[in-house]
């Protein structure tokens, strides 16, 4: 059974409520879904998912919740290499935080992908200014999403 990592950032739960309500999709899909509040990089390396969704929210200005922070920090320190990883971001942010809006999502992106990984279709911005309940916005995406992962294994 193919497996699929769900890496979470939040503070309030949001990202972590999005990361829940997927799970019973994806397994639906036939994957083995494992979702991950507190990650390390050996989670994505030592024991690497044949899918990686980073369902990530952002705090401060453009920051990582700090949950996520281990994780980030060792990618940023390690260099792993991640040629071959396919992964999606689910990023949730608010456009009032103007110029840092979704900032950690999008960071964690461009570091994903400065490690060779590959992104699977478009990352996903969730406003809180236009989309009150994150998993409106998430799951008709994750169902795209799903379907072209299912067409490149086709
Ligand atoms: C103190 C604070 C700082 C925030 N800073 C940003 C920010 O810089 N950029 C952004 O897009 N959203 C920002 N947000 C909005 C959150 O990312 C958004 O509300 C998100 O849905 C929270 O998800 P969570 O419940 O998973 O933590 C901030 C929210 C708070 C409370």
């Amino acid at each position: 059974m193919p497996t699929l990592k769900i890496f979470v950032g939040t503070m309030y739960g949001g990202a972590l409520d999005v990361a829940e309500q997927l799970k019973p999709l994806f397994e639906q899909a036939g994957y083995q879904v494992t979702v991950l509040e507190q990650a390390s990089l050996a989670d994505l390396v030592d024991d690497r998912p044949d899918l990686a969704l980073f369902c990530v929210s952002t705090t401060g200005s453009g920051d990582f919740p700090g949950n996520i922070v281990p994780l980030v920090r060792e990618l940023e320190e390690q260099s792993p290499g991640l040629v071959g990883l396919r992964y999606g971001v689910i990023a949730l942010g608010d456009s009032s935080y103007v110029d840092t809006f979704c900032g950690a999502g999008r960071s964690l992106d461009a570091l994903l992908a400065d490690q060779g990984a590959s992104r699977l279709g478009e990352r996903l911005e969730v406003d809180a200014m236009e989309t009150f309940m994150a998993d409106d916005a998430a799951l008709p995406w994750a169902e795209a999403w799903i379907a072209e992962q299912q067409l490149q294994e086709a």
